[in-house]
């Protein structure tokens, strides 16, 4: 008898329940059983907080020039944020700088409606991480600065605590001395309870290891760092930084996993995206071919998307991917990338058509070495 459960309930039977939402099981003649997109135990340490193996970014949302954003689009918005909260994501990234023009800190104002007015269960509303990131703008001089900047998101936001306080980028590269102010900053932040933890973007393995250590010795634990992260952007310099963040404990966070959309597949040199990105694709997608082929290989043989394949190989490079999002479709779509993994075979037949491919993404303006 205890063998035949033992038998029914090996962890190899467990793991053929992997989970995946596009399977839905009829548990009643009632009501149908929907398995979750990944278990509980799949959620990700993050200094003090555990997040989903996914988040969404919001970059688009406010965003007219790059991504044609409308406030129109809104209502689908707060769909697609209530339906990603309500299939289990809950980090979302945004950052004080996102929205054009009089829609600034457009990104920020959504997300706070979106919680306040999520319809879902409690429990759900009160995990949601909110990572928002501070500009290094020139005329932010002091810690007192970014310390206010925090104090504008929370305001935008409405809520009482920022889950990551991040700095955007840093000012190493053309001016040093705002760095430290940069750095004060978060302390700050984190010493009046404003955040509950506190990371970095753009920022390359040597001045990770800076900060790194300056906060460590104010006390203040560096939780995750965010870089440009895809199989468009896998040079020397990320995996460098992947090291270090394994080495030191800070979680990598991967921004533009899709390579902005180049990685969705729907987009071919005579199919380009409205806006500024057009020209970026004209340069990079010709070369693609190999990549792209190979994506769609692996996506067909495992019944799976191409942008699927892409999420999930930041996953299984050990980092949390944040792809931007604008419509519930899209949202499904990627959540399908979790709940399995890519074997070593694939992720290696991925990375040698990467490495065929002639162009990359282009780096982030700030990021610094
Ligand atoms: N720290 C930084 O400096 C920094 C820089 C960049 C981004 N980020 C963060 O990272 C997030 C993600 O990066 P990203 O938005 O630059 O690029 P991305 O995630 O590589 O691409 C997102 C775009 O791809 C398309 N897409 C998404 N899912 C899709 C699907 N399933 N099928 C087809 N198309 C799909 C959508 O655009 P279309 O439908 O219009 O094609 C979407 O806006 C941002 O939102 C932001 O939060 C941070």
């Amino acid at each position: 008898m205890l063998m035949a459960f033992l038998t029914c309930n090996s962890v190899a039977n467990i793991s053929c329940l992997r989970p995946s939402n596009q399977f839905t099981i009829p548990s009643s003649p009632f009501k149908p059983f929907k398995l979750p997109s990944f278990w509980p135990w799949q959620k990700v340490k993050m200094g003090p907080l555990s997040v989903s193996p996914m988040g969404f970014g919001t970059w688009a949302w406010g965003n007219q020039l790059l991504w044609g954003y409308q406030e129109s689009m809104d209502s689908e918005l707060q769909q697609v944020f209530n339906f990603a909260v309500e299939n289990g994501i809950n980090l979302f990234d945004t950052a004080d700088s996102y929205g054009t023009g009089r829609l600034n800190g457009q990104s920020e104002k959504l997300l706070g409606k979106f919680i306040r007015e999520f319809p879902g269960k409690k429990l759900e509303q009160s995990e949601i991480v909110i990572a928002t990131k501070f500009a290094a703008y020139p005329w932010r001089l002091t810690p007192g600065q970014f310390v206010k900047a925090c104090k504008a998101s929370l305001d935008r936001l409405q809520i009482e605590q920022i889950g990551i306080g991040q700095l955007h980028w840093s000012t190493a590269n053309y001016a040093p001395p705002q760095e430290l102010a940069l750095w004060g900053g978060l302390v700050a932040m984190y010493e009046k309870g404003l955040v509950q933890a506190v990371g970095v973007s753009n920022y390359g393995p040597k001045q990770l290891v800076k900060i790194h250590d300056y906060l460590k010795a104010r006390g203040v634990p560096l939780c995750s760092a965010q870089v440009q992260f895809s199989l468009l952007s896998m040079g020397e310099e990320q995996m460098e930084i992947k090291k270090i963040c394994d080495s030191l404990g800070i979680r990598l966070i991967s921004y533009s996993p899709l390579g902005l959309g180049m990685l969705s597949g729907k987009y071919t040199p005579s199919n380009l995206p409205r806006g500024p990105r057009a020209l970026l694709f004209k340069q990079i997608l010709p070369g693609l071919e190999p990549l792209l082929s190979s994506l769609r290989e692996i996506a067909e043989s495992r019944r799976k998307t191409i942008p699927q394949v892409a999420i999930n190989w930041c996953i299984c490079k050990g980092t949390i991917p944040i792809p931007g999002i604008k419509t519930v479709k899209q949202v499904e779509e990627n959540l399908g990338a979790l709940g399995w993994r890519l074997s070593s075979t694939e992720l290696l037949q991925l990375e040698d058509a990467a490495h065929e491919s002639p162009q990359r993404m282009i780096q982030n303006i700030f990021q610094t070495k």
